[in-house]
């Protein structure tokens, strides 16, 4: 089997009592989603990072950031889970306690069937009020034809997408959840991030300090990687199939 968890980590996973997975964009890689940089072709491509997903570009431009988000939502819509995302469900179900803490914001975990997932970077299915920051539907934002629409409480308010634009800070209860998470858990995987941006790059490293074993998912390697107790360099479908079926073999042995 190709992508083998060593056995001594097996033997700890299924032991663990707390087991933390924290996944970034090559997570949602097999699903097709593009990462935001790869994402910037055709019309998108004469723009910065920044052009995009700042507060300031949204107060500038606010059509251009929600039709670049319209654009980022159509796909995540086509997209679906993964046997990656499979995977972890099929995980939870033999090791109980197992918490995921994402970067992404398609919510592919929880379209897979995963029920303990936190968005650390938001979820762009979801808008908000640009100024009060409460949640606004879907229905109210199909009975305009406004880019971005009014919000609905504000009078100069606009719907934005509800994810975490770059300089803004992350949600302070998704944070909380996630050192939580990081600190109790006995096991740590950290799939498909680069472990360079903080603060999700600091969790597997707080989940080490508390003694956990720490396995990394990435096919290249990242700043994580002289930390791990074993780096899989694969993609994450085959990878976390891998460890599952490794479970799944242990359990029935
Ligand atoms: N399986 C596992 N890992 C993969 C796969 C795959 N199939 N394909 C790519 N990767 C790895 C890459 O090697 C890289 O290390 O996923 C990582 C993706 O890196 P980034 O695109 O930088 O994503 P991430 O680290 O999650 O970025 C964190 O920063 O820019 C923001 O919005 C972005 O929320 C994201 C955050």
């Amino acid at each position: 089997m190709p992508y083998r968890l060593e056995q001594s980590l097996l033997e700890k996973l299924l032991k663990a009592r707390h087991v933390m997975v924290l996944t970034g964009a090559g997570m949602s890689a097999e699903s097709g989603i593009p990462t935001f940089r790869d994402a910037q072709t055709g019309m998108w491509a004469q723009y910065r990072p920044e052009d995009l997903a700042t507060p300031q570009a949204f107060e500038q431009h606010p059509a251009r950031v929600w039709n670049w988000y319209e654009d980022r939502r159509k796909m995540v819509r086509d997209a679906e889970p993964h046997a990656g995302h499979l995977a972890l469900v099929r995980m939870a179900a033999i090791l109980g306690s197992v918490r995921i803490v994402t970067q992404n914001v398609d919510g592919l975990h929880q379209l897979a069937g995963s029920k303990r997932v936190v968005e650390l970077h938001g979820n762009i299915n979801r808008s908000k009020c640009s100024v009060s920051h409460r949640p606004i539907s879907r229905e109210w934002l199909q009975d305009s034809d406004e880019q971005p629409p009014p919000s609905p409480y504000v009078k100069h308010g606009k719907a934005r997408p509800d994810v975490v634009w770059f300089g803004e800070v992350l949600p302070q209860e998704a944070l909380d959840e996630a050192m939580a998470a990081a600190s109790h858990c006995d096991f740590c995987f950290s799939v498909g991030t680069t472990s360079l941006v903080q603060p999700a790059a600091g969790l597997p490293l707080l989940a080490l300090q508390n003694g956990a074993a720490l396995v990394e998912i990435n096919p290249v390697g990242t700043p994580l990687s002289m930390h791990a107790s074993q780096c899989i360099r694969g993609p994450a479908s085959g990878a976390l199939s891998s460890i599952a079926d490794q479970l799944t073999g242990l359990l029935n042995a």
